[in-house]
């Protein structure tokens, strides 16, 4: 699905060495579909931080603010050990900017490539325990926020980042997708990058609803043991459409069809989390959680990850 998603227009290389508060933005660390994260260096604690932009769109500059706001007020409360800390967020006359804890590592999104790309055959796969190792402190950030009353909304491996020196996983860009989107607009999250991840009523409920994490979760789950998910579209539009008029022929074959190493146990896992219609998923991320869990204690021994 990469190149899928279309970038706006947006110079990056102007905002080097620009001043943000306290913050001096020095490199480019990577973009998304709305807008880019830097690596920018706080004078005031002498350490580096990652700087999201967004840049406004001239005819609606002045629409985000409050949405935004509010959005980033929350999430600056959410305090667990998987979760991309919030340190500041404000706005100048040409973008919104979010500082975040810099997480020096790799998203998941360049780790499934990575494996994909590798030339030996056997390689082309994230391990299996690994990828339990990721996921697990996934689902336990998400329940947290969950318990706290905050979804996502935008779970893919693009926001899930792997810190490089200690291993550590961590969850990024918490109800944000949203936020920044001006409110007048305010159309579904996913038409502004992949819809691959969105969960079908995503598309046309106003409402959001845990349960759809889940959906994009599980199927974060299953494109990472299986390295890439068996389906055949090549349109966002024609993508949209079938998960919303037949979500269920979505996929081409089942999971354990699609890669050997996915078992009847971790198939019922993954279908239970995809499920299209929430009523038939995990009804919290917590048991989504303990049932993946479990199933790592029982295929690899010893504590779970
Ligand atoms: N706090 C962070 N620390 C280090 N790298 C980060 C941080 N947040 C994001 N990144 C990296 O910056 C890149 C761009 O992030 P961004 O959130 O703009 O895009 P995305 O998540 O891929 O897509 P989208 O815009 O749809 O959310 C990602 O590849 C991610 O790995
Ligand atoms: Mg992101």
């Amino acid at each position: 699905m990469a190149g899928i998603v279309e970038h706006h227009v947006f110079d990056t290389d102007i905002y080097i060495g620009r001043e943000i508060n306290n913050i001096t933005l020095m490199e480019l660390i990577g973009r998304g579909a709305m807008g880019a994260v830097f690596i920018g260096y706080q004078k005031s604690l002498k350490r580096k931080v990652a700087v999201k932009l967004f840049p406004k769109q001239a005819e609606n500059a002045g629409n985000y603010r409050i949405h935004f706001r509010e959005e980033a007020e929350i999430v600056a409360v959410l305090n667990h050990p998987n979760i991309v800390q919030v340190i500041d967020m404000g706005e100048t006359s040409e973008f919104l900017f979010i500082v975040m804890q810099l997480v020096a590592g790799e998203d998941l999104r360049s780790m499934i490539h990575r494996h994909q790309l590798h030339p030996v055959p056997s390689k082309r796969l994230i391990d299996l325990q690994k990828v339990l190792g990721i996921m697990l402190p996934v689902l336990d950030a998400l329940s947290y926020a969950h318990e706290e009353g905050v979804i996502h909304q935008d779970i893919k491996p693009g926001n899930i980042l792997i810190e490089e020196r200690t291993g550590r996983i961590y969850l990024a860009d918490f109800g944000i997708a949203r936020s920044a989107m001006n409110e007048e607009g305010d159309e579904p999250a996913m038409i502004m990058g992949t819809p691959m991840y969105i969960a079908p009523e995503q598309i046309c409920e106003e409402q959001s609803d845990p349960r759809s994490d889940i959906y994009s979760a599980g199927t974060v789950l299953y494109e990472a043991i299986a390295g890439k998910l068996p389906f055949q579209i090549t349109t966002v539009e024609a993508l949209i459409n079938l998960k919303l008029n037949s979500p269920e022929t979505l996929y081409t074959m089942p999971p354990s069809r699609c890669c050997r190493r996915i078992d009847t146990e971790l198939e019922k896992i993954i279908l239970k989390a995809i499920a299209p219609r929430k009523e038939e998923r995990y009804q919290n991320c917590r048991s989504f959680y303990h049932g993946l869990s479990a199933y790592c204690k029982n295929r690899f021994g010893g504590e779970s990850v």
